[in-house]
């Protein structure tokens, strides 16, 4: 990927992603996706202009970093696509498992993980943390094979 290519997808998902995380968890700039996108053990899945998600592969257990659709693109199945596509590429990478955090109040993304074959293995006490209040954390996973 030339210099020039790298910006300009960086830049997509950073604009895209302030959409989706106006408050907090805060936004990753471009800086970030940049250095995800240059890093050999992030993946990445997108649909462009319309929604993504990024993994990190670690000693064959893969996590989520982040997913995000287009708020005015929602429910029609892009979230569900760009994770599936997430999954199937960490699993040829060598994952055998996937994890990731989710707040307990997000109940979008937890019918999205749950349909994709998630479950639930533990809650993580108020992990985030807002200005006037916290939110606990639900820690997800799904065994993967390789397809
Ligand atoms: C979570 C998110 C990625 C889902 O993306 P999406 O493209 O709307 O999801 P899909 O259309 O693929 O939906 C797949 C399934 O997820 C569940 N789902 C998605 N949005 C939902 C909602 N608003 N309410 C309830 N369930 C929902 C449903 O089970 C849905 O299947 P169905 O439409 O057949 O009922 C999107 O809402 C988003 O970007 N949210 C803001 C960022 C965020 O919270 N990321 C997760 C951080 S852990």
């Amino acid at each position: 990927m030339t210099i020039g290519t790298l910006q300009k997808q960086s830049l997509r998902l950073a604009n895209l992603h302030k959409q989706c995380f106006r408050h907090l968890p805060p936004p990753y700039s471009a800086n970030s996706f940049q250095e995800f996108l240059r890093n050999e053990t992030y993946f990445l899945a997108e649909e462009k202009y319309k929604g993504f998600a990024i993994a990190r592969l670690v000693s064959e257990v893969a996590e989520l970093i982040t997913i995000a659709v287009d708020p005015n693109l929602r429910r029609k199945g892009i979230g569900k696509k760009v994770l599936d596509e997430l999954i199937n590429k960490v699993a040829n990478a060598g994952a055998n498992q996937f994890i990731l955090e989710v707040a307990s109040n997000n109940q979008a993304a937890i019918n999205l993980y749950t349909k994709l074959g998630f479950t639930a293995v533990c809650k993580r006490k108020n992990y985030f943390r807002y200005k006037n209040f916290n939110v606990d954390a639900i820690v997800f996973k799904r065994l993967l094979e390789m397809v």
